[in-house]
């Protein structure tokens, strides 16, 4: 029986309009743009909107990237830790939106979440799926107590978008590894109606860790090694995070795809929103191995292997 895998065909991202520097937040809490920068590698953030209009945005330039239209697409599927509402989904509305004929849904594996939706969308392709819009998308800003200099001066909003597509033969993906241990879901909460709680020294304790063990297994699954990874598009929690990924696995970090500095972290978004900009930034060519990995609440943590462009 053939294989069919899946290849990732289009990109589109969106961010609201509104800049909020490190400055601006000094101006209202205890902190410094100093303070900021050295500890997480953020300078600003994007803030503002609503993951629904944030979504659509970057699902319609997704899928005009690809030179298709929404009547090509057969699911929405919607990674996000802060749908507009409970119920209904999220996706639901990015759906109607757009003008997608197929089903919807939505996924929350906090900052895991896009990795999670990448393997979905596989899976889904290997049951006979047509093309799956898969976005990562959050509005972190209404979820944050703007009091709280612990978690405000982290997190942003955003959006990223890609257009996976089913192809004959095992295609991009060529490994994946998802992982969690609920046991830990202490570290990173929000209630109903309530404020984002991280405990942020242990969470980046873990971090490290599960990211690295996580990579390894994916790559090592794809018979690879850290020296063949091309691109590194790591979730963006934190720079330093970042930089103690690519020293443990080897891969030095000019290979890593780094956007924290401009949007801070945008839990499902953070890692489409690096995607993209490698992508425009033309670091990306056929053949080439990217690494995608992430971590967050949950806790949850998930690579995939990708060989780009089948
Ligand atoms: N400005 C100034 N000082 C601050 C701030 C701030 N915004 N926040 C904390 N401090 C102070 C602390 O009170 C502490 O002061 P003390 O030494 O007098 O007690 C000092 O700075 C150091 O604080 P630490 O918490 O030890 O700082 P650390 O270097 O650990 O950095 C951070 C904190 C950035 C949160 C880090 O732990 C981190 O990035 N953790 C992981 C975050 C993460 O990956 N989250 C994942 C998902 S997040 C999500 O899903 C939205």
């Amino acid at each position: 029986m053939s294989v069919r895998g899946i290849t990732v065909r289009g990109s589109g991202i969106s961010v609201p309009d509104k800049v909020v520097t490190n400055a601006d937040l000094s101006a209202t809490l205890d902190t410094s743009d100093e303070w900021i920068r050295e500890r997480t590698g953020i300078k600003e953030r994007r803030v503002g909107g609503v993951t629904s209009q944030l979504a659509i945005e970057a699902g319609r330039r997704a899928i005009e990237d690809a030179g298709l239209q929404p009547s090509d697409i057969d699911v929405v599927l919607l990674a996000t830790t802060t749908p507009d509402a409970l119920v209904p989904a999220t996706s639901a509305t990015v759906q109607a939106g757009i003008g997608i004929p197929g089903g919807a849904f939505d996924l929350n594996a906090a900052c895991s979440g896009f990795v999670y939706g990448l393997v979905t969308a596989a899976g889904l392709a290997a049951v006979g799926s047509g093309r799956v819009l898969l976005v990562g998308a959050e509005a972190l800003s209404r979820i944050v107590d703007w009091d709280d200099r612990t978690m405000a001066v982290l997190v942003g909003d955003g959006a990223g978008a890609v257009v996976v597509e089913p192809v004959d033969g095992p295609g991009d993906l060529i490994s994946w590894n998802l992982g969690a241990d609920g046991t830990l879901r202490h570290l990173l909460t929000c209630d109903h109606g309530g404020y984002l709680f991280m405990d942020g020294k242990e969470v980046f304790r873990r971090a490290v860790r599960v990211v690295v063990e996580s990579a390894q297994r994916a790559l090592s699954d794809a018979g690879l090694t850290a020296s063949d990874v091309d691109l590194l598009v790591p979730h963006q929690a934190n720079l330093r995070i970042i930089q103690a990924v690519c020293q443990r696995l080897g891969i030095p970090e000019e290979r890593a795809a780094i956007v924290i500095d401009r949007y801070g972290n945008t839990s499902s978004a953070s890692i489409p929103l690096a995607l993209d900009d490698a992508l425009r930034a033309g670091r990306v060519s056929a053949g080439d191995h990217l690494l995608l990995t992430g971590f967050g609440g949950g806790m949850t943590w998930a690579s995939a292997v990708l060989r780009w462009g089948g």
